[in-house]
């Protein structure tokens, strides 16, 4: 097993990665000092596959602890399902002292965070990510939140887990298509902050593609103390925490205007990051040469890479932009790339280059 810690004072915690580690969930939160009953929160496909194995080692650590299932999907992150949960919190009389297991992907996450945030004026939380996006972005951070008809997490808080366990055998059942959308923010990773690790990955991805279990605990231990780091430097992003966003202007607004669901997260930032490479190529001083390593690496993940759009879909796409980011005079901010492994953000962009990159590609 591999511990890597999110500094944040004395809301510091330990993120746990390895193979079998779900057994161990009872005692990492007997060490916590919680109080004796709990409630996991799941999806309708990951508690099926694993919420009894939960709930057999929190018993064994001498908690007491119910299920309460969301069904499966984006449509679970909602204030709907916010007011479900908290009425079954209320029915077995969670109190302060209780303490909530989010047991799924980053809907789960997201959802029991921000259950967990509220919930009598904020409880204590656990992470358990059965995605691999979730094991190496959405578990760790604290940024916890649901959606509103309007847009995606308009509605949320800033509340760290006390302990983020990722078992690597829960990706076993992830289906392959989910698997790669997570890939996408592993390549993230490396762009961002960590020139290496994005050559490791150029070098490994067929071993990754098989989940190996070596490379693949290393490389999601890397991403979390990427991830520890930039967030111990600013947990609210007032600054740093925006370079966590490469890639993610444009994947939101492909996102947005192809309704929710036909592209994955991972899938839209994949194209959104070859979109900020070639931006960081015309205004940055990103090499021609890096493009191509960004682009292949992402082909080399069965990550898409572009899509054919027409003059009306690129309208679209840049009022969904404007929409998510403050415009000023014809320009919006994007996080772009010098080289790989180092990144800038609030770099201006005029909107009239995004159209030529986005009608180029
Ligand atoms: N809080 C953050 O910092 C942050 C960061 C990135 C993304 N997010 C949020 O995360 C969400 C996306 O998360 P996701 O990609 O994990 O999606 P998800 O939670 O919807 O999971 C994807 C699918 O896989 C299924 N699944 C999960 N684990 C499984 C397993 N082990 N075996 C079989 N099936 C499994 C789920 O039921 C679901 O159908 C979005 O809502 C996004 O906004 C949050
Ligand atoms: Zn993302």
């Amino acid at each position: 097993m591999q511990t890597v810690k999110v500094p944040l004072g004395n809301r510091s915690y330990d993120i746990q990665i390895g193979p079998k580690l779900l057994p161990s969930l009872g005692a990492g939160c007997a060490k916590l000092g919680l109080g004796r009953r709990c409630a996991i929160i799941s999806d309708s496909h990951v508690a099926p596959l694993y919420a009894k194995a939960a709930q057999r080692s929190l018993t064994k650590a001498g908690f007491d602890s119910f299920v309460i299932t969301v069904p499966a999907g984006e449509t679970a992150k909602s204030l709907k399902s916010v007011q479900s949960c908290y009425d079954q919190l209320a029915a077995h009389r969670l109190e302060r002292s209780s303490f909530i297991v989010a047991l799924g992907g980053g809907v789960v996450g997201d959802l029991a965070g921000f259950v967990a945030a509220t919930y009598l004026r904020g409880i204590a939380f656990v992470q358990v990510p059965t995605t691999l996006l979730a094991h190496v972005d959405s578990s760790v951070g604290g940024k916890v939140g649901v959606n509103l008809k309007a847009g995606k997490n308009l509605v949320g808080a800033f509340h760290q887990p006390r302990l983020v366990l990722c078992d690597l055998d829960t990706l076993k059942t992830l289906p392959p298509r989910e698997y790669r959308a997570g890939l996408a923010e592993i390549i993230k990773y490396g762009i961002i902050y960590d020139a290496a690790l994005f050559a490791r990955l150029e070098r490994d991805m067929p071993r990754l593609l098989k989940k190996e279990p070596k490379i693949l605990a290393d490389v999601v231990a890397r991403c979390c103390e990427i991830k520890a780091d930039v967030v111990g430097q600013d947990e609210t992003e007032t600054g740093l925490r925006a370079i966590l966003n490469y890639g993610h202007t444009i994947g939101h607004a492909i996102e947005a205007i192809s309704g929710y669901g036909k592209y994955l997260h991972g899938e839209a930032i994949s194209i959104g990051q070859v979109a900020a490479s070639k931006l960081s190529n015309r205004l940055l001083g990103f090499s021609e040469n890096e493009v191509d390593r960004v682009t292949n690496l992402f082909r080399a993940s069965g990550l898409p890479t572009k899509i054919k759009f027409n003059r009306a879909q690129i309208t679209r796409l840049c009022a969904a932009m404007k929409l998510d980011k403050k415009v000023s005079a014809g320009e919006i901010k994007f996080v772009l790339a010098r080289e790989i492994g180092k990144v800038e953000f609030g770099q201006k962009v005029p909107m009239s280059l995004v159209e030529e990159i986005l009608q180029a590609s």
